[in-house]
């Protein structure tokens, strides 16, 4: 060995030796920095790092055998989901409703719908859900109500310019009988915005906005009696000890004056801060209100919550929702409608981290709601194919097999994330979506105002599994089911899922007890660069520290080697020969 090379070694483990000494440095500062990060987010509210599972009431348990969930169905089976491990419950609308939006419409915000039970019914779950330690969160729809409202039919029986009409957006039409609708509006389930009413002696009269159903009229927030009516109605729920609310269409209560034409998208999706905003989202005036509600809600005690459901862009819009003195949480659908593209995650979850800690708030995750494809079939497409509003009989179909693997694996990144997390009832199933529903069988209004173009939201709305060998497979004592259920939901009940290691249900509860043991959700994200091969770029890696948790997803086609002395907490899939395969996540221990 010549001198050269003994001074070329020597110098080479000496610079790894500082290298070596530096990263220890730097981990344990970083460590420090996490230690004192999390004693300060120790104190932080319960909501901060709260998972909060939704439960679609006319989908969840049917206690009374008519093939519509119901609240006495839900306080039964609130235990599955103390095992399971979540913190709290979002109950989708019980209140009365005649359901041409299943629940969205409602007719009276101050009961419940028989349907679904009685007053007595929502208190006996409210104190059963908080004996298990679990809150509960409501649905609070003040963009609309229903055409059946009381509001709404005095508004019908009313003059053009009477006070019962001003609680909603009536307007004369255009051209000279009347007969064009105010503006070019179009609601989002398909179809103009506006029906024209008739007008006692005269046959046809004014318009009214519905951004969404005809049945669902849009309330005018500019008038002082909608404000005054909604606040008597959170105090109605608070007074019966809910902890917090989800509001339906945070972002659309306040359109812009004159509700001019708008030639633009009909969403903010994909909008920069300096592009016009459509007139009937994401006004500036919706912060006002929600202001209001905060003191109003912050005036009970035990923290309580209000959390958006704004579909807004870009991220630092969206922040806006939850700054100090408005709400706790938004949902992040910019996280939810990423696809399984580690370059885009990475992105997504970074921006919405950081536009959301820019206002001192924290970050909420979901992949699944009643709304999209149940993530675990939305993934079984390749990452370029995006599926529209629902799949049916004649469309596309997805891989099932992968779709399951890259939802667990999905599933596993999603609960590592700091912040908030909301799980949708049956994922923790592995349920997919139901894809070849008979038309027949279809009551999305989406569906029937599209003429069959959108398939709607049904397929992530059917009742979900209890008992493998019962009738509806246990979810309700008679075999009834509001929409039929798949063969695939005997497989996947949680009788057959319990207990065995490799379940996606085992999956989900070891997950969430860890993320709560390690306390996760309040860890502070560090991303990581993994060491690419030519095989496999470290482009398809998604990989971070958080807490005492080292998290490797790998979205590559390859297997990916685990580190050397890896000491492996928890695994979405098989590992193999000390590999990670493609589409897996792995949450190994740095303690
Ligand atoms: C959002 C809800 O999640 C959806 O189900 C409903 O159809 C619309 N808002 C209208 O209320």
């Amino acid at each position: 060995m010549d001198e050269a090379t003994t001074s070329e070694g020597e110098q080479r483990r000496s610079n790894e030796r500082r290298g070596a000494d530096e990263q220890r440095g730097a981990d344990e500062r970083h460590r420090a920095d996490e230690q004192r990060g999390a004693d300060e987010r120790h104190r932080a509210p319960w909501w901060w790092d709260a998972v909060t599972y939704q439960i679609y009431p006319r989908s969840f348990a049917d206690s009374d055998g008519d093939g519509i969930g119901d609240l006495p169905g839900a306080t039964e089976h609130l235990p599955h989901l103390q095992e399971l491990g979540v913190d709290a419950v979002w109950l989708s609308p019980f209140y009365v409703s005649p359901q041409h939006d299943a629940g969205y419409d409602v007719a009276d915000y101050r009961d419940v719908d028989p349907r679904f039970g009685t007053l007595a019914d929502f208190d006996a779950l409210v104190s059963r859900a908080h004996g298990l330690g679990l809150r509960v969160i409501v649905d609070l729809v003040p963009n609309h109500t229903s055409s059946d409202h009381a509001w709404f039919q005095a508004a019908l029986a009313s003059a053009p310019g009477s006070p019962e009409r001003a609680r909603y957006l009536f307007r004369d039409g255009r051209g000279p009988d009347g007969s064009e609708p105010p503006n070019n509006w179009r609601s989002s389930f398909g179809g103009p915005a506006w029906t024209r009413v008739p007008e006692a002696g005269s046959g046809s009269g004014q318009w009214y906005l519905h951004l969404y159903d005809s049945s669902q009229p849009d309330l005018d927030w500019t008038n002082p009696e909608v404000r005054v009516e909604f606040e008597s109605i959170l105090r109605f729920w608070l007074d019966r000890d809910v902890d917090g609310f989800r509001v339906d269409v945070a972002h659309g209560l306040v359109k812009a004056p004159g509700l001019p034409d708008w030639h633009g998208p009909d969403h903010t999706l994909g909008l920069r801060p300096e592009d016009p905003r459509p007139p009937m989202w994401d006004q500036d005036g919706v912060h006002e209100i929600f202001r209001q509600w905060h003191e109003l809600v912050a005036g009970y005690p035990g923290d309580r919550i209000l959390v958006a459901e704004s579909w807004v862009d870009p991220p630092a819009r969206q922040a806006r929702y939850i700054r100090p003195d408005e709400m706790q949480h938004a949902f992040n659908f910019a996280y939810l409608s990423c696809p399984w593209d580690p370059e885009r995650i990475r992105r997504v979850a970074s921006t919405t981290l950081a536009a959301n800690d820019a206002v001192g708030g924290t970050t909420t995750w979901v992949l699944s709601n009643h709304d999209v494809i149940r993530h675990a079939s939305r993934l079984g497409f390749p990452p370029d194919h995006a599926p529209g509003q629902g799949i049916g009989p004649q469309d596309p179909q997805p891989d099932a097999l992968l779709g399951l693997r890259r939802a667990r694996a999905a599933t596993l990144l999603m609960l590592a994330l700091p912040g908030a997390a909301y799980l949708y009832q049956g994922e923790e199933l592995g349920l997919p979506e139901h894809t070849t529903l008979p038309d027949a069988a279809r009551q999305d209004p989406v569906w029937f105002r599209t003429y069959g173009h959108r398939a709607g939201r049904d397929g992530c709305r059917v009742p979900i599994p209890w008992h493998s060998d019962r009738p509806a497979y246990g979810f309700s004592p008679t075999g009834a089911s509001w929409l039929p259920q798949p063969e695939v939901w005997a497989a996947l009940a949680p009788d057959v899922q319990q207990g065995v290691p490799d379940s996606t249900l085992e999956l989900y509860r070891a997950a969430l007890r860890l993320r709560r043991d390690r306390r996760l959700g309040q860890g502070r994200l560090t991303w990581l660069d993994f060491g690419g091969s030519s095989d496999m770029p470290h482009e398809n890696v998604v990989t971070f520290t958080i807490a005492s948790v080292h998290v490797i997803a790998n979205l590559g086609k390859g297997s990916l080697p685990l580190p050397s002395s890896a000491h492996v907490l928890l695994s979405s899939g098989p590992l193999a020969d000390g590999t990670i395969p493609a589409d897996t996540t792995v949450w190994l221990d740095r303690s």
